[in-house]
């Protein structure tokens, strides 16, 4: 009887062994999906650099989902939410949407949470440049700061998380790279503007860069406590 039970014991600890190895196998063998609630090819491209090895991305086009999506909310939380929430009702797959907005000191915060539509609707990335620089024309204070706030919703429930970076606005376009405002944003401690700068660089210390690196660092503790 007690070499029934000693064998048993020892059987139940095998057991116990080859499940926790095999768990473990399991969550580096399959890598999570989060869809990115983006239209924005160049975002697509610089968050897909920072979450590689961490989760698998998978962008609007390989979803199926076009359109618009709507980001009508007076708060960059609010529009991150907005834009999240309406890949989740279509998916019901986690997935992550950000926000972004250029502050600017010297136009008591503007555009702000309307960065993407400053020279009215539907205008190209150029036009708002051109309202930036003109509307900045012999300003002395060019203090201004890129604000990011991302919204994952997994399981349905959000959570946020946030960036931003310091600088000023240039009194001309300098560079090729990046987008939107790229060109005529220095970033403090730097001599040179976003458009001028590699994207692992860009990355490093930008708005989008800081808030992803905090995504990435949850991302990375829910794996482990698994
Ligand atoms: P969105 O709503 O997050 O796409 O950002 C609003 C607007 O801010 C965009 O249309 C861009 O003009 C600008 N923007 C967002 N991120 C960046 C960036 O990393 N560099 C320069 N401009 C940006």
């Amino acid at each position: 009887m007690q070499r029934y039970e000693k064998n048993m014991t020892d059987r139940k600890k095998s057991l116990q062994q080859e499940l926790s190895v095999s768990k473990k196998k399991c969550i580096f063998a399959r890598m999570r999906t989060l869809v990115f609630a983006t239209n924005n090819k160049h975002k697509l491209h610089e968050v897909s650099e920072m979450l590689k090895g961490v989760v698998e991305i998978k962008s609007l086009e390989e979803m199926g989902l076009a359109g618009d999506i709507p980001e009508t909310a007076d708060t960059l939380q609010g529009n991150a939410l907005q834009k999240a929430q309406w890949v989740w009702e279509r998916t019901q797959m986690d997935c992550f949407a950000d926000d972004t907005g250029l502050e600017v000191d010297a136009l008591g915060g503007a555009p702000g949470v309307y960065s993407a539509r400053y020279a009215g609707e539907h205008c190209s990335f150029d036009d708002n440049v051109n309202k930036m620089l003109s509307e900045m024309e012999g300003k002395t204070n060019r203090k201004a700061d890129f604000r990011t706030v991302v919204c994952l919703i997994e399981n349905g429930e959000p959570r946020y998380f946030e960036g931003r970076v310091d600088g000023t606005i240039l009194t001309e376009r300098y560079g090729e790279q990046g987008f939107g405002y790229d060109p005529i944003f220095m970033p403090d401690r730097f001599a040179v503007s976003f458009a001028e700068m590699p994207l692992e660089v860009k990355n490093q210390i930008s708005h989008r860069g800081r808030a992803i690196a905090q995504l990435v660092e949850y991302l990375k503790a829910c794996s482990t406590n698994k």
